[in-house]
């Protein structure tokens, strides 16, 4: 077997890979042998030869414009709110709605030591972000009188917590066939220097999640796209773990991306810093794309109007409709997504055989993102939205000034507390309130269940 893999690995120098082989026992062996043969060591080449080809994205960022939007307070929006909602209200109605949320990422930096999604987040009830998304989709279902698919990735370092989890809790109430959880492909780590595939341990190579873009490859693989496709579902609602508020199945946000014909519709917020942590969506040559905001260069992103407000104001949020038409098409399509180059530290076994933890990052990953489809979506628009209403995501561990758990859960209880006070109630802005989506997914539904006269005095849990 050793000379099989020798002759997989020499062409491309990674040799090394094997240097361990006689400690091993068979198992290691075999185990390793599998990871080897799953390795496209071609690509992987070619992906490092190519990794400072970063020029094209500043020319490109450079040429960036704003994009066409439908605007939050626009009054010459194609469609009107009521529109979108009537045709997105249909969609779900005729079942065509699934969701497909992405779970498969290591979150480092939260430092949470499971998946993210199991993170409690109720600001009362201490329910996971992964209950939290799970009921509103099952009340978006009821609303609507039908039943709304999940389709979850996650990745090999997610994956076996994850499916634990949701049978322990009876997957939150999903019936059985309205669940789907597939794993994401992954990648292997290089060495920065010298293009080496890095171990992690003597008979195991290290690898990482491919990128949230490993999912068109991973719904094919898995046969859910298949499924999806059976099923009658035309438009995949798609989010990611992180997002305690966003608004699932949204039928405004739906109407919009039908309403426009479009193949591939994104929610941004107005940034509101220059160098805030989104993703920017911007117009190139007529067509939509993201530039990460890694990538976009600082005097880029500072840019501004006359009016003082940012030329590229569109973030990201990550929260997108996907046309299943488009999905296939793009499923046949290996190369249009590409690779993105990210430095950071992996633990490695030198040539010794002894296990080094870098102080600085040593090695390179690939991963690939799905907003990468963007440029290739016919129709693709931009939908602003409030983030008050639609945007609180859990990233970083106490101590950082947002985006923590005490911020994530602060921003959940301020819009609980909006619509219990819309709907009459009395509540003071230091006493946290939570309330489940299967009790009331909005402020109209918090109108019509709350008991007149309620008034809140202490932390309370409304389900
Ligand atoms: C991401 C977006 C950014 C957007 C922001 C909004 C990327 C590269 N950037 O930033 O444009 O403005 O969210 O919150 O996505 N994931 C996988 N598999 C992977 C990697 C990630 O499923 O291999 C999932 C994670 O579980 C998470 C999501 O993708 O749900 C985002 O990943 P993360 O790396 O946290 O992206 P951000 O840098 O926060």
């Amino acid at each position: 077997m050793k000379t099989e893999l020798l002759a997989r690995l020499a062409p491309y120098g990674q040799q090394h890979l094997v240097a361990f082989w006689e400690r091993l026992d068979s198992a290691a062996r075999r185990s390793l042998a599998r990871q080897i043969r799953e390795i496209d060591f071609e690509l992987i080449a070619r992906l490092y030869r190519h990794k400072d080809d970063r020029s094209d994205i500043g020319e490109l960022a450079d040429r960036a414009g704003p994009p066409p939007a439908f605007q939050l307070e626009a009054a010459e929006n194609r469609f009107s709110p009521e529109q979108a909602r009537d045709c997105g209200a249909r969609a779900a109605t005729d079942g065509h709605l699934g969701v497909i949320l992405v779970a498969g990422g290591q979150g480092s930096r939260l430092g949470f030591e499971h998946p993210k999604g199991m993170f409690p987040i109720g600001p009362v009830s201490g329910r996971s972000l992964f209950q939290v998304h799970v009921e509103k989709i099952i009340a978006a279902g009821r609303r609507y009188g039908v039943r709304i698919p999940l389709y979850l990735m996650t990745s090999p370092a997610t994956h076996d917590e994850t499916v634990e989890f949701f049978t322990r809790h009876d997957r939150f109430g999903l019936a059985e066939d309205d669940l789907k959880i597939f794993c994401q492909g992954t990648m292997p780590a290089v060495d920065a220097a010298t293009g080496k595939v890095l171990l992690d341990q003597p008979g195991h190579i290290a690898v990482g999640p491919d990128g949230h873009g490993g999912m068109l490859a991973a719904l094919a693989g898995s046969g859910a796209l298949e499924e999806i496709e059976q099923r009658g579902i035309r438009h995949l609602f798609y989010l990611q773990v992180d997002n305690s508020l966003v608004d699932i199945c949204a039928v405004e946000f739906v109407g919009y991306h039908l309403l426009s014909e479009s193949e591939l519709s994104t929610q941004v917020v107005t940034k509101r810093e220059p160098l805030e942590k989104l993703g920017n969506v911007v117009e190139v040559d007529g067509k939509l794309m993201t530039i990460e905001y890694s990538d976009l260069p600082d005097d880029v992103a500072r840019r501004r109007n006359a009016d003082g407000s940012l030329v590229l104001w569109a973030g990201s949020i990550a929260v997108h409709v996907m046309d299943m038409v488009f999905l296939r098409r793009m499923a046949g399509r290996n190369d249009i997504l590409p690779f993105h180059i990210a430095q950071k530290k992996v633990g490695y076994v030198d040539p010794s055989g002894r296990r080094i933890e870098p102080e600085a990052p040593n090695a390179i990953k690939f991963e690939r993102f799905i907003f990468d489809l963007m440029p290739s979506a016919a129709n693709a628009i931009v939908v602003e939205v409030d983030p008050a209403e639609a945007f609180a995501p859990l990233k970083n561990a106490p101590g950082a000034e947002q985006d923590t758990p005490e911020w994530v859960k602060a921003q959940m209880a301020a819009q609980h507390r909006r619509w219990l006070r819309r709907a009459g109630v009395e509540v003071a802005d230091d006493v946290p309130v939570d309330i489940c989506p299967l009790w009331a997914l909005d402020a109209d539904e918090v109108a019509e269940k709350i008991e007149p006269g309620t008034r809140v005095t202490e932390p309370r849990y409304f389900c």
